[in-house]
């Protein structure tokens, strides 16, 4: 099938990756001259474990192509997925720009290629998939972007993408499940088909109308959310109360109705979706004047909880109330990304942290395995980027875990107490056991668990 991409970021680029991975013949499009620059020279502008090697077999076999020319990319494509970012807009809906000049584009070169449906002789109608998540109703606003620019026919339909940055590879190739929302069972089919590769051991492809399947990515998300949220209001209560969170989600977990993921208590959800998309769900309701309180609860809680980590921060260092003034103080942080695998640092917490820290007058050393060149883009100088998860903690006041990479597991505590000013840690992800860095002599600060205090 001839494929084409538009935006290639996570998920248009992994996305487009894997399918030409499968045989089809995919052209990648974008509006950024720098990523297709970059591309075109081998270079992924991501990282995500395992795309680099997928990107050089399926580039060097001709199947994948990079490109910034629109006619070239939509003219021959029997499938065209969007695939461009919605960031939230300043009331936190989701900002259709992007999906909607993208789709004036595809209007543009269907209309202006050959053919009864731009498709030369054939004439099967051009699919266009929105995978970009997007509020309910958007679907329908691309259609009528397209058909205001050409007559000729085409499908349009619903792909949610539910990959996870740091894990993308497999879950696209192993998707738990495929969401179709199609207007036509022509489209249906032929998408069914396009999928039929990545569901080989049996796992759904759900074909819906295409309203169900937008649904279905913010709800799935808002759900997600929820869950962290949740955990971390309770860690709240197991604080004030004397209990240990990890201990409680044992408890807890082992009920099968509620399950054992995605319930980690920590500094809060960030990254590229969650925060976006629940603000979008939560705009959604307000458009039709059904509030969402629960999601509303959801969004405060996690805006609280990196709040209430810098309050562990200011208690320890300053009198009592309020901010403290961390001058002439260097403190060292583990973990820039929103999360381990990806050097993606768009909504994470450790930005806000560090941002805070600045401002209290600290001298902030981070380290991170990848995220240092998405980091200085948002950071630039103000920061110093440690070429070591050791150099971080040379001279400093404090450690500040942020992200819970594999390698800040189990490091060695005996060096980092002999490199450390003072032997403080804030664990934002309960990486390490309070009894053990009690042991160790540490004063230690974690979420939801009781803080060792020397
Ligand atoms: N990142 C994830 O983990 C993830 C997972 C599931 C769904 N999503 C959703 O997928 C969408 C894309 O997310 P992302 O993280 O890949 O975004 P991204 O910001 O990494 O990439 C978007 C790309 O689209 C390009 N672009 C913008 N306008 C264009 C146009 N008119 N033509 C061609 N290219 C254009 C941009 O230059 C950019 O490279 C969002 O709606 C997001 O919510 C993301």
């Amino acid at each position: 099938m001839r494929i084409t991409m538009v935006g290639t970021g996570y998920v248009g680029l992994v996305t487009g990756t894997c399918l030409s991975n499968t045989g089809n013949d995919v052209t990648c499009l974008d509006v950024d001259p720098a990523k297709i620059e970059k591309l075109n020279r081998g270079e992924s502008p991501i990282y995500e474990p395992g795309l680099d090697e997928l990107l050089e077999r399926n580039k060097a076999a001709g199947r994948l192509a990079f490109t910034l020319d629109k006619a070239a990319a939509y003219g021959p494509a029997e499938v065209i997925f969007i695939c461009v970012g919605t960031p939230s807009d300043e009331q936190g809906r989701a900002d259709l720009k992007y999906v909607l000049a993208a789709a004036r584009d595809i209007g543009d070169a269907i209309e202006s290629a050959e053919g009864p449906t731009g498709l030369g002789a054939s004439d099967k109608a051009k699919i266009v998939i929105v995978k970009s998540t997007v509020p309910v109703g958007t679907n329908a606003k691309v259609r009528a972007e397209i058909a205001s620019r050409t007559s000729k026919p085409f499908h349009m339909a619903s792909n949610p993408e539910f990959l996870k940055e740091g894990a993308a590879i497999n879950d696209f190739n192993k998707p738990d499940r495929v969401v179709l929302g199609v207007d036509s069972e022509d489209a249906g089919s032929r998408l069914r088909d396009l999928y039929a590769p990545f569901v080989r051991q049996g796992n759904p492809i759900f074909t819906m109308d295409i309203p169900s399947a937008e649904m279905v990515k913010y709800a799935s998300n808002a759900m997600l959310a929820t869950k962290i949220s949740f955990i971390n209001e309770i860690a709240g209560l197991c604080e004030l109360y004397g209990a240990d969170v990890d201990e409680v989600r044992r408890g807890m977990c082992a009920d099968a109705r509620i399950g054992n993921k995605f319930l980690y208590p920590g500094l809060g959800y960030g990254g590229s979706c969650f925060p976006k998309d629940v603000l979008a769900c939560i705009s959604m309701g307000d458009e039709v004047n059904r509030p969402t309180d629960l999601l509303a609860a959801v969004h405060k809680v996690n805006q609280d909880q990196r709040i209430r980590f810098l309050e562990k921060v200011d208690a320890h260092f300053g009198s009592g109330s309020g901010p403290a003034d961390l001058s002439g103080m260097r403190i060292g942080v583990w973990g820039i990304a929103f999360k381990p695998g990806t050097d993606d640092i768009r909504e994470a917490p450790s930005i806000t942290l560090m941002k805070a820290l600045l401002e209290r007058g600290a001298e902030v050393v981070a380290h991170d395995p990848v995220a240092f060149e998405t980091c200085r883009g948002v950071m630039g100088d103000s920061i110093t980027y440690a070429g070591g998860m050791l150099d971080v903690v040379e001279g400093a006041d404090a450690l500040l875990v942020c992200t819970d990479w594999d390698e800040y597991k189990h490091p060695d505590f005996g060096a980092i107490r002999a490199k450390m000013r003072a032997p403080v840690v804030f664990d934002g992800r309960n990486l390490y056991r309070p009894a053990s860095m009690r042991e160790a002599g540490f004063v230690y600060h974690s979420v939801g668990r009781e803080a060792v205090t020397g």
